[in-house]
């Protein structure tokens, strides 16, 4: 019990030596697992010398699973992961041929990790496509659980699909179905309790980080019952549950047409004033387009699972790729969370030395703010800003800097410890 993370009255109970299970991933998992735990346990011992210190542990998944248990998902690592709240992951292969779709999916269904959350922000220093990337800070939370996502699917030509073609245009009426005779067809799930919960976390994240404004992404123009029934559920949501700390943009509109622009726009400088977070929403094209043009006007997004993960990778690709953008898989309701590098595991440069380690360090800086470890996670920011500011970095990065230092995965690592200041 006393090695633990727990949950009690919703609130996270951290341990001084918590036990933390670790994946260490396929690929470039294994290059980059070592040096990212190294550079989080020297973060944790500057900041609070020899009172914290994070126990890990490692769990099987993938490759080495197999290679061990003959299974790529061994029940003990589920259990792993229950037991102690929170762990972290490097990538993983997906398995051909074993009826597990994708591992990281098996993972997240079987803890209801409902909330996929990718902070992007910039490092000065690291090469960016857009003009002013320190005006880049946002929060994505991207429904984990739901939409097009949930893989139920049908392929053309086969018994059930006829079925399910026959039924929507007998018995449902459907008569649009362009080429009904060569058509698959794939369901996308999407509920109020699932919707809500996803914006509930990004509303009371935003709340607790002092963040301006929560920005809806959804293509609710065209799909009207899932994506502008998201929209609708979280304005509900902003305005029932939130109403002391939000103004909506719903809110804006309803008063320009009852009593005008101008008091429209007073209403919405007084909730700026007053520090309430502005709740509004955009459409996904347009948006895409936005977060390039203007990105100082998003801060927290909270959008469905399709449209996340498109966003996830222009946004990271914003202030510096894969190479560097952590991420989170979290149930805010239980509490369980895993931490995990988002790029996959890079076959063409495993063992060679190249990768990248920046992911998983960040998500193991995630995981330190999540446990309130914020000294440490400070401590990790400011000296990779500075490794990076010296321009000493590993091969993506190199590339694309002019007068760079090439490091190795190891060098990179060091390199940041020797910057903890
Ligand atoms: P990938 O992310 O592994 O590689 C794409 C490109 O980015 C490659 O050129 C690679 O060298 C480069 N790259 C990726 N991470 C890097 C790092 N840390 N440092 C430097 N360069 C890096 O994507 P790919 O090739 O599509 O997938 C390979 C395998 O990974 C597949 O089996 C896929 O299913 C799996 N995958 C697993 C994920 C996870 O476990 N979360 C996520 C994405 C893919």
């Amino acid at each position: 019990m006393a090695n633990k993370v727990n949950l009690l009255h919703g609130q996270l109970v951290v341990p001084d030596q918590p036990i933390i299970p670790f994946i260490e991933g396929d690929g470039i998992g294994k290059d980059i697992t070592g040096p990212s735990q190294k550079v989080i346990d020297a973060a944790v011992a500057k900041a609070y010398g020899n009172s914290r210190k994070i126990i890990w542990k490692e769990v099987l998944a993938g490759e080495k699973a197999f290679a061990q248990t003959g299974t790529h998902l061994p029940d003990e690592t589920l259990e792993a992961f229950k037991e102690y709240l929170i762990g972290i992951k490097g990538p993983l292969t997906t398995p051909i041929g074993e009826g597990i779709r994708s591992l990281n999916v098996a993972l997240r269904q079987t803890l209801d990790l409902f909330v996929c959350l990718r902070p992007i922000r910039w490092f000065k220093g690291v090469p960016s496509p857009v003009r002013y990337p320190s005006l880049v800070d946002m929060h994505i939370f991207r429904e984990n659980t739901e939409d097009i996502y949930a893989g139920i699917e049908y392929m053309a030509g086969e018994e059930k699909t006829k079925k399910f073609r026959d039924f929507l245009i007998n018995e449902m009426g459907v008569t649009n179905i362009r080429f009904p005779e060569t058509s698959s067809f794939g369901i996308k799930p999407v509920s109020q309790e699932g919707s809500e919960r996803l914006i509930r976390a990004a509303l009371e994240y935003a709340i607790k980080r002092d963040l301006p404004s929560v920005t809806i992404v959804h293509k609710g123009n065209i799909m009207k019952f899932t994506e502008g029934a998201f929209k609708n559920w979280g304005y509900n949501l902003a305005e029932n549950e939130f109403g002391s700390k939000t103004f909506t943009w719903r809110q804006y509109e309803k008063i320009k047409a009852e009593r005008g622009k101008m008091d429209a726009d007073k209403a919405l400088n007084d909730a700026k004033k007053a520090g309430k977070i502005i709740v509004k929403d955009v459409i996904t094209d347009a948006f895409l387009q936005e977060s390039l043009l203007r990105p100082f006007d998003y801060s927290v997004i909270a959008t469905m699972n399709l449209n996340g993960d498109y966003i996830s990778d222009q946004l990271a690709a914003m202030v510096g790729g894969i190479g560097i953008s952590p991420g989170a898989n979290i149930n805010f309701k239980n509490g369980y969370a895993i931490f995990e590098a988002t790029h996959g595991t890079a076959p063409n440069i495993a063992g060679t030395g190249q990768a990248n380690p920046g992911s998983l360090i960040l998500s193991g800086v995630m995981m330190l703010e999540y446990m309130g470890w914020d000294v440490a996670a400070e401590h990790v920011y400011d000296a990779m800003e500075h490794t990076f500011s010296k321009r000493r970095v590993t091969s993506d990065l190199y590339v694309q800097m002019e007068g760079a230092t090439l490091l190795s995965t190891t060098e990179f690592a060091d390199e940041i410890i020797k910057n903890i200041h």
